[in-house]
């Protein structure tokens, strides 16, 4: 409800922080099933950029998950609210100038294309970490797969929880294949144009 709401324009904007910073905010969304190694490249790519001199934030699905949103579980309606309010979180903290590393299954297409058009376009940067379900299942760090097959986890991504792959996204990772540190560099080499002033 934004009636009777009125937000207050400040005097030090967007553009004065990135000034000061003297970087370009961008998001950066890494989506995937769960254990496909999306928190292991998001964290290799926060701390590349951070090596760099990169002003950074690192937002994970299990440690969101610890505090801001330990209300929500994994229904539809509770992802999507998930989502959104990480996309909010992730909207502040673009404008406080940071580039944002963000790891979450996002299963679903259009909460994925919401949160693009709510950071516009051109400062969302979509990572499909594609790997086959059936590789993140023999890995199951976490045991939850298990879990999931023997009934004890509701709505397991992949099991009986759908993931909608990214249609064209910015850079498709095959983490199966290709070795941490070689992904890692390939998405620092396509990300310097974007986010240097
Ligand atoms: S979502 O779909 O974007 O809202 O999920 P996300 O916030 O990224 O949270 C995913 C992590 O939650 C743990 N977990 C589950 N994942 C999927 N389905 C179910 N039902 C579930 N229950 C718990 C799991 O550790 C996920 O972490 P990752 O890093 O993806 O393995």
């Amino acid at each position: 409800m934004t009636e009777n709401i009125h937000p207050t324009k400040f005097k030090v904007r967007k553009e004065d922080r990135m000034e000061k910073l003297n970087q370009k905010p961008v998001l950066i969304w890494f989506t995937g099933l769960s254990g496909s190694g999306k928190s292991t490249l998001a964290n290799g790519t926060e701390s590349a950029l951070h090596q760099l001199g990169f002003h950074t934030y690192l937002l994970d699905g299990d440690n969101v998950r610890s505090g801001l949103n330990k209300d929500l579980k994994f229904t539809y309606e509770d992802r999507v609210e998930n989502l959104r309010r990480i996309a909010e979180v992730s909207k502040l903290m673009m404008d406080a100038g940071l580039i944002v590393v963000s790891a979450f299954i996002s299963p679903f297409v259009k909460e994925r294309e919401t949160i693009r058009d709510m950071v516009g376009e051109e400062n969302f940067v979509e990572i499909f970490v594609d790997c086959p379900l059936s590789v993140c299942e023999s890995r199951d760090v976490k045991g939850l797969y298990k879990k999931a097959r023997k009934g004890l986890i509701e709505n397991f991504t992949g099991i009986d929880s759908p993931y909608e792959p990214p249609v064209s996204p910015f850079l498709r990772v095959k983490s199966a294949e290709e070795k941490l540190e070689n992904s890692v560099e390939k998405i620092i080499e396509l990300l310097k144009e974007k986010i240097s002033i």
